[in-house]
């Protein structure tokens, strides 16, 4: 069993990073991808936030008329777009965060691991950029299979020399599991939902999705079996919108909101401002799997202190021992890819 008392924090940043703009809320954010179902959705927002100054929009495909249709938005953020892999480099140049929504997504009968064929050679060649053109930039990687794409941007980190490991700035973007508990303990409780907040760790897959339904804040009280029934919809609502898309593929929209709530998150804690926590996949001690997702307090240097496991009950404790063998094995499989 893991401990199932809050653990202190460990300080797991140490090397200075420079938010690149000197004055606050000029953040350059780039979005590769920026054309697909979230892509789009999530520049928009980041479009409508006064914190960035340059959207900085790659794709494959369709960018020049995203960035053209974004860039008459009467908001200050400068829109450029950038086509096709010649084109990467300069889309990443100086920027501050970058979001990674380009890949595949899945259709009925899919797990997130089956589009592991795909999405890691994506995220590989993207991530081979990123570290060469912008080492320091947070990455916020949404393509799954995240619990096996973010270790694979950790290899290519190392083999290009740019993996600090007094610092991290490679996360797993876990936000819409988190935004999910919000939304339906809020809804079976008749709670306002802006008030809630229910930590998730764990990985983002299935059973490595961990939902902390007793870490709620306000607290709210469960009947054993409504826990255990919440907790399963928690897991399986990503597979719930891949069933009700029916083919034309999975969550972009609430994807695109949590996004742009893990972006808003690390520009304001990059800017100066205190007590921004939020979950994210990210390499970890808390357990045996070498990656995990916690509670993370965020700085101006990104993150501040890994907050560490939650105190926990004993089914959630159960939980964490369940979740241990997938999130190991996709962890592996990322790590095996990049050693071949
Ligand atoms: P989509 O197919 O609508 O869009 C993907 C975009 O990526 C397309 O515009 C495509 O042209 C682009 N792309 C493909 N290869 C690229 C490359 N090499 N460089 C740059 N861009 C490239 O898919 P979507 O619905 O936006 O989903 C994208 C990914 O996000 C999927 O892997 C999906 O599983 C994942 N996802 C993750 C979460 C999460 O919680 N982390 C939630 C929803 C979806
Ligand atoms: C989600 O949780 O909605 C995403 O990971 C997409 C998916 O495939 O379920």
């Amino acid at each position: 069993m893991f401990s199932r008392v809050a653990r202190p924090s460990l300080a797991i940043c140490s090397s200075a990073r420079k938010f690149s703009s000197s004055s606050q809320n000029n953040a350059k954010v780039a979005v590769l991808g920026a054309s697909g179902g979230i892509g789009q959705p999530l520049s928009l927002l980041l479009k409508n936030s006064h914190r960035l100054t340059h959207l900085s929009l790659y794709d494959v495909m369709h960018t020049p008329g995203v960035a053209a249709d974004l860039s008459h938005i009467s908001t200050k953020a400068k829109v450029t777009g950038h086509l096709g892999e010649e084109q990467l480099a300069d889309a990443v140049k100086d920027a501050d965060l970058v979001l990674i929504p380009a890949g595949v997504p899945r259709k009925p009968g899919m797990t997130r691991d089956d589009l592991f064929n795909t999405n890691a050679g994506i995220v590989r060649d993207l991530c081979s950029v990123t570290a060469e053109v912008c080492p320091n930039a947070i990455l916020g990687i949404i393509t799954n299979p995240v619990n096996s794409t973010v270790p694979i941007a950790e290899e290519v980190y190392k083999k290009k020399n740019a993996f600090n490991e007094n610092r991290i700035n490679i996360f797993g973007v876990t936000t819409l599991d988190v935004v999910r508990a919000n939304t339906f303990v809020a809804e079976l409780k008749g709670l306002d939902v802006d008030k809630i907040n229910v930590p998730v760790i764990g990985g983002h897959s299935g059973v490595t999705i961990i939902p902390l339904l007793s870490q709620a804040t306000p607290a709210v009280a469960f009947p054993q079996e409504d826990r255990t029934r919440l907790t399963e919809r928690i897991q399986n609502a990503g597979t719930e919108v891949v069933e009700a898309k029916a083919g034309a593929g999975s969550a972009t929209l609430s994807m695109a909101f949590a996004a742009a709530r893990f972006a808003y998150k690390f520009l304001d804690a990059l800017n100066g401002a205190d007590n921004k926590v939020e979950c994210a996949y990210i390499r970890s001690t808390e357990t045996p799997a070498a990656y995990f997702a916690t509670p993370l307090l965020l700085g101006k240097n990104g993150v501040e202190k890994n907050l560490g496991i939650p105190k926990t009950i004993e089914y959630e404790a159960e939980l964490i021992e369940k979740a241990m063998p997938e999130l190991q094995a996709n962890i592996k499989k990322g790590i095996d890819f990049m050693s071949q």
